[in-house]
């Protein structure tokens, strides 16, 4: 990996070489630590590690330029509820299994639980509010508004109106009386960024949010929603929840560097490639009988059938060498990359479940990553080819990249 900032102005980039090295040097925004206690650093697998400190043994990393610490595993409860033919096909789990599975991941230290109003039409927030009912201290709560929630013009995009109206109508349905980070689903080019921005920001003044975030943004509709929130003194977003995985790397070209210039934690969606890094999937073998991507495969990324193969056969490899499964290799390269805060992890059941909590404690070494990096590269897209011409102004924040 380069170690050097990503110049984007004078004094920015001042700012950034401080933050870069404090990556590397101190906890950064990746630290280690759960209630002011600090994880002793040491290698593991011949790479620079964290080792945890406390009862768990669950890594605690920095949610950007924040006070908040999440819990590198987290859990994604977009398979709550079945409410709909696409989220039956994700998932189908209802309050009883729900509190069996989060009661699972207190248990290994996991503190964040994401979902969204839209996932099963408000069926997943209000069956986590039922899961996580007398643990609420112990748990941080991640929910997103803006994709639409009605046929009417204003049940949908991140406009005062509707956003009022969402957040209102989460906190009924998780019965709590805050969220601890709010993300705006998608961005909103119709409503002005000005008034998005300042209604979150009453939002978190109010007290009913503790932290804003985005999804699923480009590089300038974050940049210049940063750029905002600092002209005004608003709240601004610490987390991007964005796609990535092992066949979906797009988001190491603009966004991450992005991310390490402006100390926004990454928040890692479908770290398995919307289900296909299961180790169910391989080449020349028919599907899984039981997988959501009969019914969503078309809804999500599509990764090029070769490529998504290539890199099965260098995961496969691996997970020979180090007897971890598919999915725990594929969970474990992300933990090891920059910017990411937490991997949201998804589980069908307690048995995925329990496999994907133990992908992490270790790491994959420096080759075994690099045999990932490689096989998981793609061609540059421009303007990146071009810059990668004058890489020593430009570094990338992953070498092979
Ligand atoms: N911000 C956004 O726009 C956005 C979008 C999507 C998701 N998300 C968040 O990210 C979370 C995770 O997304 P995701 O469910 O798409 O993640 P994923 O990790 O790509 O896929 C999870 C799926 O893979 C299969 N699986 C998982 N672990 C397995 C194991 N150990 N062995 C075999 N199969 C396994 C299961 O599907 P099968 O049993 O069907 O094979 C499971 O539902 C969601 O719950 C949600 O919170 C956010």
């Amino acid at each position: 990996m380069l170690h050097h900032p990503v110049v984007i102005g004078e004094a920015i980039s001042r700012l950034s070489e401080v933050a870069w090295q404090d990556r590397d040097l101190s906890d950064g925004f990746r630290g280690t630590a759960l209630g002011g206690f600090r994880g002793k650093r040491g290698p593991v697998n011949g790479r620079v590690g964290r080792r945890p400190c406390h009862h768990f043994n669950m890594e605690y990393r920095q949610l950007g330029h924040s006070g908040l610490k999440v819990s590198a595993l987290s859990f994604g409860a977009g398979t709550f509820g079945g409410g709909s033919e696409f989220f039956r096909a994700w998932g189908q789990t209802g309050a009883r299994e729900a509190r069996k599975l989060i009661d699972i991941c207190l248990d290994e230290g996991v503190n964040l639980f994401d979902t969204a109003d839209v996932y099963s039409r408000g069926l997943s927030e209000e069956i986590l509010g039922k899961a996580v009912a007398g643990k609420r201290g112990r748990v941080l709560i991640s929910t997103k508004a803006a994709f639409p929630m009605g046929k009417g013009p204003n049940d949908v995009g991140s406009s005062r109106h509707h956003l009022t109206q969402c957040l209102e109508d989460s906190l009924r349905r998780l019965n709590t009386d805050y969220v601890d980070i709010y993300h705006m689903h998608g961005f909103d080019a119709v409503t002005p960024v000005e008034e998005t921005l300042y209604t979150l920001d009453t939002f978190v003044k109010s007290g009913k949010v503790r932290y804003i975030a985005c999804s699923n943004f480009s590089g300038w509709h974050l940049m210049k929603s940063l750029g905002i929130s600092e002209r005004y003194g608003w709240a601004r977003y610490v987390g991007h929840q964005v796609y990535y995985s092992l066949i979906g790397r797009d988001y190491e070209w603009e966004l991450m560097p992005l991310a390490l210039d402006q100390k926004v934690g990454a928040l890692a969606w479908s770290p398995l490639g919307w289900g296909r890094l299961t180790g169910k999937i391989r080449r020349g073998q028919p599907p899984p009988k039981v997988s959501r991507l009969h019914k969503t495969a078309a809804n999500g990324p599509r990764p090029p059938e070769e490529y998504l193969y290539a890199v099965i056969d260098a995961i496969d490899e691996v997970a020979k060498e180090t007897g971890k499964s598919v999915p725990q290799i594929a969970l474990n390269w992300l933990l090891q990359r920059p910017t990411v805060a937490a991997v949201i992890m998804g589980a069908r059941n307690e048995e995925q479940l329990k496999q994907n909590l133990g992908a992490h404690g270790w790491n994959l070494t420096a080759e075994q990553m690099a045999k990932l990096d490689a096989a998981s590269k793609v061609a540059r897209p421009y303007p990146y080819w071009h810059q990668a011409q004058f890489a020593s102004r430009n570094p990338l924040p992953v070498a092979d990249a």
